[in-house]
């Protein structure tokens, strides 16, 4: 085994001093062989917070001992309890925000509303390499509208050579493309290199050429510092099962701005995006609710929103602040022990801790030997096609000694010697 030039106790002495610390406690941690894995995947699917199965359990009672009675008691308005959580989280008012559907169902929803292309203004600004299903859902949409993606996608493409967007570039596109851009549509933090965008930049010059600016938070909401309001961003949307730890299949989360609360455009409504106060009246003519969950459209699927109380407390407990510091410092260490142990692996994320979260993106020779080998020395990381696997400390539940731990496995599978 080689060791590294960092002691295990320096690892541990940053543990000691973390303020996060204590909050590892409130996760359960997945155990493979027998051990609790080291868990690097919060990027893909958040870890259970301890409080889950009770929350669950309240709502199988509910729906027991109450039955129907159950909407009127608890759950017609169950997501409500959930919106204000969010304002720190994603940086906004909470009737700026709604619970429902799955993510790209919500992107899809949004962009019946928020691209209406015409004959002058018909393309989507997307960021190449954007997850595969915003592109689906984009072209899908230019394709439901008549018009031919060839034409009408704008796809951001980095510099020859490098993997992330620099942007002036993002800008000078926007610019370019202005007087023929119906929307602007990234995502916050880019799933494959780790790149967060800068959202406010990019929605000024979105405001300045007027097309609709929106975002998908999936890999931002939870893990960087997020101001959807003030920015001025017209909408955006999330998963609630990455960071936020909400579990499995949990609703996303979208913004409207308030901006657009009176909207009178194009829209896809059922009886729950009718004001509560006379939805049960069972009226023909809708009457909108005027903020965000004007989009709203079904009831709540109330198991799946049940663990948000216990993922969301966490954050509030801890607060946005301390967990940014929290998390620029674990991925801060994690970074200077891949760039002084381990050469031959390159990060693709930027190094600048105002241009990411936690994820770092690495590529190493033979990197689906390496991602392999680290699978079954129990670390649970994930590998994207092409050429990158993907590691996120998370300071919610990853500590300096995990990180420590990880690029001990990693050396010792690089340098069999
Ligand atoms: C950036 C991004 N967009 C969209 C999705 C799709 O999410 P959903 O299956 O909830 O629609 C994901 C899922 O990981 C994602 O990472």
């Amino acid at each position: 085994m080689t060791p590294l030039n960092f002691s295990k106790s320096e690892a541990l002495d940053k543990d000691q001093s973390n303020p996060l610390q204590s909050i590892q406690n409130r996760f359960h941690l997945p155990i493979k062989n027998a051990e609790p894995v080291l868990y690097f995947s919060g990027n893909s699917l958040g870890l259970q917070p301890k409080g889950v199965e009770e929350s669950l359990e309240a709502q199988i009672h509910i729906w027991a001992e109450k039955g129907a009675n159950g909407y009127f008691s608890d759950w017609v308005e169950f997501h409500h309890q959930f919106l204000a959580y969010f304002e720190p989280i994603i940086g906004g008012q909470h009737h700026e925000f709604m619970l429902m559907n799955a993510l790209t169902v919500n992107l899809h929803l949004l962009m019946i509303s928020f691209y209406q292309p015409t004959n002058e203004r018909y393309k989507i600004i997307i960021e190449g390499g954007a997850f595969p299903s915003d592109q689906y859902a984009v072209q899908s949409q230019i394709n439901f509208h008549g018009y031919n993606p060839k034409d009408a996608l704008v796809e951001l493409m980095p510099k020859p050579g490098e993997s992330c967007l620099q942007t002036e570039d993002i800008i000078e596109t926007i610019e370019q493309h202005g007087d023929t851009t119906a929307l602007i549509l990234l995502g916050g933090v880019n799933y494959y290199t780790g790149q967060k965008y800068d959202m406010a930049a990019i929605t000024r010059t979105g405001k300045h050429v007027s097309a609709y600016v929106g975002f998908d938070l999936a890999h931002a909401a939870g893990n960087v510092g997020l101001n959807m309001h003030d920015w001025d961003v017209d909408f955006a949307a999330w998963c609630n099962y990455k960071y936020l730890n909400c579990g499995p299949g949990s609703p996303s989360g979208i913004f409207v701005h308030e901006k657009h609360h009176q909207w009178e455009g194009p829209r896809f409504s059922g009886w729950w995006s009718n004001r509560l106060d006379t939805r049960f009246k069972m009226d023909s003519t809708l009457d909108p609710i005027q903020n965000a969950a004007g989009w709203g459209i079904s009831n709540s699927p109330i198991f799946s929103m049940a663990p948000m109380k216990d993922a969301l407390e966490i954050y509030q407990d801890v607060g946005m602040d301390a967990f940014i510091d929290a998390s620029h410092n674990l991925t801060g260490f994690l970074e200077s022990l891949i760039t002084q142990e381990l050469p031959m692996i390159s990060i693709i994320t930027p190094t600048d801790p105002t241009q990411r979260g936690c994820q770092l993106s690495l590529t190493a020779p033979n990197g689906k030997v390496v991602y392999d080998a680290l699978t079954d020395h129990n670390v649970v990381c994930d590998w994207r096609e092409p050429d990158v696997f993907r590691i996120a400390p998370t300071p919610l539940y990853n500590s300096y000694s995990d990180v420590y731990a990880l690029v001990q496995i990693l050396k010792n599978i690089l340098n069999p010697n």
